[in-house]
């Protein structure tokens, strides 16, 4: 393909992801020839502040986690009217229901007589009933029946289930926690980024499976280790590192989302021979999505079996806690690949993070934690997300890095 095929191809298509693919193998393949990265202007200081101070930590959970719009899961999760998407990672725990229009609500997770939980597994019928008491609610969260009703006569309405903004689009949905926040506009959210993921046609992608790990550690050094590929030859010899050429990374930004790409050893092979004779291959990199997810879309992370893979990290009760969900998704390019082969793949995911990732990153934080005052760090010219993402998530918080 040539570059004037980008101009004919639609943004979001897969004329133009293929032609996007190519134009990153042709950066990837310079650095290569050059034996270089692409880098960033200057190294940032900061220090061990910002992930040990606790002011920090809750001006986060409120001022970030409360209001951004956060990846709940994909379309795909809630396949038909009456499916259940729970989200409990993060803040009073919410239902997400598919409506019989194909419409989306979503719901805290909690009685308005006294708090129980009201909704457990993956489907609901045409009401909600209150395991407690008994109280029954419609699907659209308003009170039915109450056994001894006139025990609550009072005035003003009657209480309802607390609705929190929910919208879905190009196969993901989001949630904006507080109840009292604007609508969610995935498409302003996503901004740049959007006809990147709509290119991925995420809503035909089947969910394989999501396992929570809570690991001891702030949430934003969890989602350092998976923005750069610097660390990959020293934390994965055996797993990652021979696979990709070491310390090369191509970067792009999409506002406040970000994109790299490390070239693939046999790419090595390529350096002088004319592009026609490049063999065949499929778009491969790792993406950040503010504040908190790392989507990973790769036909290649063993070489063979395309797959999707999501990580998303959120804080904790307290500033050293993380809850992340690590998710597998089989893209509708693979659907005739068994489950199997996925479920191996997502296990073999979840174990470079378990066995490699999350225990270097809980020496880190407890070095932290030994410190009497902060110490500073250094975020290279090679760590470039990082740089970005950090300046981001201060600024949302409006307390310098
Ligand atoms: S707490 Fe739900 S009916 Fe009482
Ligand atoms: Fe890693």
């Amino acid at each position: 393909m040539t570059d004037s095929g980008a101009l004919a191809a639609e943004p979001g298509s897969p004329q133009w992801l293929a032609l996007e693919w190519r134009l990153m193998q042709r950066r990837m393949l310079a650095c290569v020839a050059s034996r270089s990265s692409e880098l960033t202007a200057s190294p940032l200081a900061v220090d061990t502040g910002i992930y040990t101070d606790t002011r920090r930590h809750f001006a986060e959970r409120e001022r970030l986690f409360m209001q951004t719009p956060l990846l709940a899961g994909f379309s795909s999760e809630l396949p038909e009217p009456g499916c259940v998407l729970h989200f409990e990672a993060f803040g009073p725990p919410v239902f997400v229901l598919r409506r019989e229009d194909g419409g989306l609500d979503a719901f805290r997770n909690l009685c308005p007589h006294r708090g129980a939980r009201l909704v457990e597994g993956d489907r609901i019928g045409s009401a909600v009933v209150c395991p407690f008491h008994a109280w029954r609610f419609g699907t659209d969260g308003q009170l039915q029946f109450r056994p001894q009703d006139a025990a609550f006569a009072c005035e003003g309405p009657a209480p309802a289930l607390c609705r929190v903004p929910v919208a879905e689009k190009h196969g993901l949905v989001f949630l904006r926690l507080d109840p009292a926040g604007e609508p969610v506009d995935v498409e302003a959210f996503l901004g740049p980024i959007a006809p990147l993921i709509r290119s991925f046609r995420l809503d035909a992608a089947a969910h394989v499976r999501t396992d929570a790990v809570v690991t001891e550690a702030n949430w934003k050094l969890v989602v350092d280790v998976s923005c750069e590929g610097y660390h990959v030859p020293a934390t994965h010899p055996a797993t990652l590192s021979p696979q990709l050429v070491p310390f090369i990374t191509i970067h792009d930004s999409f506002g406040r989302h970000h994109r790299f790409a490390s070239p693939a050893r046999r790419m090595q092979e390529w350096v002088g021979q004319p592009e026609e004779t490049w063999p065949p291959s499929h778009y491969s990199a790792v993406h950040y999505l503010f504040p908190n997810t790392i989507l990973t879309y790769s036909d290649a992370i063993d070489g063979g079996l395309p797959v999707i893979a999501l990580n998303r990290s959120f804080p904790g009760r307290h500033v050293g806690e993380t809850t992340v969900l690590y998710s597998s998704y089989r893209p509708a390019s693979a659907a005739a690949i068994p489950d199997s082969g996925f479920l191996a793949l997502h296990e073999a995911v979840l174990d470079i993070n378990r066995s490699e990732d999350l225990p270097m990153v809980g020496r880190v934080w407890r070095n932290y934690q030994s410190l009497p005052d902060p110490a500073p760090l250094l975020f290279g010219r090679n760590e470039m997300l990082l740089q970005r993402y950090h300046a981001d998530v201060a600024e949302a918080v409006g307390m310098p890095l």
